[in-house]
């Protein structure tokens, strides 16, 4: 038994020995492999030296990779998908693709890219999309969760994108064409991609990139474990005033444990930081908001008979300018709602400015009116939420009210605390916080919604 299974395995070996053989034979036209000097001069660390420096993960550092570089792109057709998928492939297990300063690379097909662990993108160039909205529209990677699609998907374990470089969406056509439409209406059918996806992921790491011009939202995680993102830049700008961004979400998650996101600045049209169900274990901190709708838990409690939840996140030192909401968190209701919970929040060290609802709990979330609400109020209970420090201005849509916090008489809403809240309207002193179906003592003076005067 033990002699067969020795012969079985060697073979194996020498099957994929040879395969590896005939396959690094093959170098794409412009490509180029540079091997990391330490491990191919002294493979073993000689007695008395010290290790050699790993990543977060465990993993080599950069300058002990082996490193892949690709041709670039010599115009915004020039595709060279094929090239990049080359070298993922290639660096995958311990290696790096390199993304040249001053180039551009252009993906002009979707990539299937599940199969990673161990890998590191520099990305010190533009990595950006093609535009062809025919063929984007025909081939993607389709999500049910609000119909999202997207152009590629990353997956697997240990990926760290990391540079000075630029992801861009090249999202004007994609707005200009969208121009009038609504995401969640059941009948629209031109879907946009997302920017950034990951999928079925184990520790990702995004740093110092610039996320641009996203189609739809810029980046979304799904059934992903521990994704930080750190020193990150992400703005979505229209040319054209008749078609803004719309749906540009800095962040977005679903079935998600572990999101990190720190010293990073989002300048879209909609939400700024917005966990979506089953989102756990959130840590936000030196995050800059301009022109968003916000840092909201939720929507969640979206889709009927099913249970959602968000619980444990940790919201520091937020700067939110110019937005339709500052800290918020939100729930659907109706007839066809689903139910859920958002437990233990805090957001802390808040600064808000011109912004139409600074502190928002809203369980009658986007466009059930409230006659429907009120037969059918969300079942998505609120529980432990902490607003400690927060303070600015709200821009006056609302009147004198600078927070609103209307749970749903259907959900038990307990434990909410607000504490050092000094927000300004310039509508008039003294601003005003309302509440309503709120167990217990929120912290300070509220008043119900019919003395809301705005
Ligand atoms: C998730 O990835 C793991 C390997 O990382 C794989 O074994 C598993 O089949 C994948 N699951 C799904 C649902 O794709
Ligand atoms: C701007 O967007 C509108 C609405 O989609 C579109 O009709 C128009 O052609 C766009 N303008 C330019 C210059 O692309
Ligand atoms: C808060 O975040 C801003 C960036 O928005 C940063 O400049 C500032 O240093 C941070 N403050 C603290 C105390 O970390
Ligand atoms: C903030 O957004 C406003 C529009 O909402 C824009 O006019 C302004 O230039 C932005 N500021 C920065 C610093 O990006
Ligand atoms: C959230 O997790 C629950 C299981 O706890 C699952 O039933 C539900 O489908 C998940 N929600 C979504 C939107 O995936
Ligand atoms: C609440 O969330 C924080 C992170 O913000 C976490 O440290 C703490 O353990 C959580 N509390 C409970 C009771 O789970
Ligand atoms: C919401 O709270 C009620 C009352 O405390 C409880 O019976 C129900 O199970 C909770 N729902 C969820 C989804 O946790
Ligand atoms: C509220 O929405 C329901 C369902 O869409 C509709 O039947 C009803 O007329 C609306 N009520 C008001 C007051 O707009
Ligand atoms: C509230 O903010 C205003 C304007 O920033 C400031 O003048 C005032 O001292 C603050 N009040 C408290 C109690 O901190």
């Amino acid at each position: 038994m033990k002699f067969s299974s020795f012969l079985l395995c060697s073979v194996a070996s020498l099957a994929s020995a040879s395969a590896i053989a005939i396959d690094s034979d093959y170098i794409p036209v412009g490509a180029s492999i540079t091997y990391p000097r330490s491990t191919s001069v002294f493979p073993r660390v000689p007695w008395g030296h010290k290790k050699p420096k790993k990543d977060n993960w465990g993993n080599a550092v950069e300058k002990d990779r082996k490193k892949f570089t690709i041709r670039a792109s010599k115009n915004d057709r020039d595709d060279i998908s094929d090239d990049f998928l080359w070298a993922l492939k290639k660096a995958n297990h311990g290696g790096l693709v390199e993304l040249k300063k001053g180039k551009k690379y252009v993906i002009g097909k979707k990539l299937d890219l599940t199969f990673l662990k161990n890998v590191y993108v520099k990305l010190d160039g533009e990595l950006k999309f093609t535009n062809d909205i025919e063929y984007w529209q025909a081939n993607n990677f389709y999500y049910d969760f609000q119909k999202s699609i997207t152009f590629w998907v990353w997956g697997g374990k240990d990926v760290k994108i990391y540079g000075k470089g630029v992801l861009n969406g090249n999202g004007q056509a994609w707005w200009d064409g969208f121009s009038g439409a609504e995401i969640l209406d059941p009948n629209n059918k031109y879907y946009r991609p997302i920017l950034f996806l990951t999928d079925n992921a184990t520790n990702i790491e995004v740093s110092g990139l610039h996320l641009k011009d996203s189609p739809c939202w810029t980046t979304f995680f799904v059934r992903t474990k521990n994704v930080v993102f750190d020193d990150v830049y992400i703005d979505a700008v229209s040319t054209n005033v008749s078609s803004l961004p719309k749906n540009t979400d800095g962040f977005d998650s679903l079935n998600v444990d572990g999101l990190t996101v720190t010293n990073t600045r989002v300048n879209v049209g909609d939400d700024c930081f917005s966990p979506k169900p089953n989102t756990t274990n959130i840590f936000v901190k030196n995050l800059w908001c301009n022109g968003t709708h916000g840092v909201s838990m939720g929507s969640i409690g979206q889709y009927p008979g099913v249970k959602d939840y968000i619980s444990n996140a940790w919201i520091e030192n937020v700067t939110l300018l110019n937005g339709q909401n500052g800290a918020r968190l939100k729930a659907w209701a109706g007839p066809d709602a689903g139910y859920g919970y958002i437990d233990n929040i805090t957001y802390k060290d808040i600064h808000i400015e011109n912004t139409d609802n600074p502190v928002v709990l809203d369980q009658c979330y986007f466009n059930v009116n409230e006659t429907t609400c009120a037969a059918y109020p969300s079942k998505v209970n609120i529980t432990n939420v902490n607003f400690l420090n927060i303070y600015g201005t709200s821009s006056g849509l609302e009147g004198k009210v600078v927070a609103d916090l209307t749970c749903s008489p259907g959900a038990t809403c307990n434990n909410i605390h607000l504490e050092n809240i000094n927000i300004t309207s310039p509508a008039g002193s003294p601003p005003q916080i309302v509440c309503s179906n709120i167990q217990g003592d929120i912290g300070v003076d509220c008043i119900p919604p019919s003395e809301a005067e705005d």
